[in-house]
């Protein structure tokens, strides 16, 4: 969708952080029934981070991200005007937005969760365009959080291969309308699709002996992995190829494709079908596995520090995951 716009919105800096413990292959092979050769040809991970110790959320990652951000902008954290913390692992139900807040000293901005799993951070930046176009805000914050590892079971195989941690953060601000960088999106949710990729909150069997209430927590990720595959390869190429068409794009203009880093496979056949070689693929996958919300903000962090990006390019960036949800920004660099 293209925005009425009173001013541009454009990415100022990026910041990202993941956790110094690691795991690869090999040890996971040590805990369930694989191997490095399966997990490389089925996915094309080797290592993912894992957040460790006691005491560590998504806030200390988060944290460190958006500080890397600010220091890349010289932006005094006080010129924030809103904090959107894309996360599906919260240290906190009520959310955690409110925490990453307090701790880089962003005491004048709002700041709220967004829950959208692997889009949240397209969700996320395409949230804070939004702000940014209509005139409200300034400079907005959007961070990426996750740390699936919490709600992975390791003993299962068909899940634990896939997830690692990590942060990544944008600083989204106004500028004219000549230099708009966020140039439109297309958004999608299917809810009748939701248990295909759920982390869901299971009643105990018993309830509370005077209430009759049924509590319960929430247990760990599921997945039929078949199924998210096969929506993720026909769902976002059509996504991509519908938000160029409203912004009258060609697919020769792009230079960079930035998925959701959740399976190579995955991004090889989204390029195939887009018929984009494979050269214009961001991808860090094989170090990271797939970080969920902070997969899209980590790969794009990495890729400007190696000043794969210039100005002026224009980079296809798809989300897609639980909900199920999917969409696609257009930035212009
Ligand atoms: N090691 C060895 N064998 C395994 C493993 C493993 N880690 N996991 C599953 N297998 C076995 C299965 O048991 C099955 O054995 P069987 O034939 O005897 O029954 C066989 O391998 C094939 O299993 P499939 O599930 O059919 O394997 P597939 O080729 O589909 O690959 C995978 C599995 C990698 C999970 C793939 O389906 C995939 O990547 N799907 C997308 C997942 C994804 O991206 N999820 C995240 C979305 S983002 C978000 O919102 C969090």
């Amino acid at each position: 969708m293209k925005s009425s716009t009173m001013q541009g919105a454009r990415i100022l800096a990026t910041g990202s952080s993941v956790p110094d413990s690691y795991i690869n292959n090999h040890k996971i092979s040590e805990m369930v029934d694989t191997s490095d050769e399966w997990i490389v040809t089925r996915t094309g991970i080797k290592e993912r981070r894992l957040l460790t110790g006691t005491n560590q959320s998504i806030i200390d990652l988060a944290v460190l991200a958006a500080i890397r951000a600010l220091n890349k902008a010289s932006m005094n954290p006080l010129k924030i005007d809103l904090i959107i913390l894309a996360t599906s692992s919260p240290n906190d139900l009520f959310g955690s937005a409110s925490q990453l807040q307090a701790k880089i000293g962003a005491y004048k901005a709002v700041a709220f969760d967004l829950t959208a799993a692997c889009s949240g951070f397209v969700l996320g930046i395409v949230t804070a365009s939004q702000f940014i176009q209509n005139g409200t805000y300034q400079n907005i914050l959007v961070v990426g959080a996750d740390v699936l590892s919490k709600w992975t079971d390791w003993s299962d195989r068909s899940t634990c291969i896939l997830f690692g941690d990590g942060a990544g953060a944008a600083i989204v601000q106004a500028c004219s309308i000549k230099d708009n960088g966020i140039l439109g999106f297309q958004l999608n949710t299917d809810g009748t699709q939701y248990n295909k990729l759920s982390i869901a909150y299971k009643e105990e069997m018993y309830p509370h002996p005077t209430l009759q209430l049924f509590q319960g927590s929430f247990k760990y990720i599921t997945m039929n992995g078949k199924e998210v595959y096969k929506f993720a390869v026909s769902k976002v190429p059509s996504s991509i190829l519908e938000c160029l068409k409203l912004l009258n794009i060609s697919t020769n203009d792009i230079d960079w494709l930035l998925l959701h880093q959740a399976n190579e496979r995955i991004l090889n056949a989204v390029a195939d079908k887009l018929s984009i070689h494979s050269s214009k693929l961001i991808s860090n996958l094989s170090q990271y596995g797939n970080t969920s919300a902070a997969s899209i903000p980590l790969a794009l962090d990495e890729a400007l520090a190696e000043n794969k990006i210039k100005k002026d390019d224009i980079i296809v960036i798809s989300g897609f995951g639980a909900g199920l949800t999917w969409g696609t920004v257009i930035i212009k660099w």
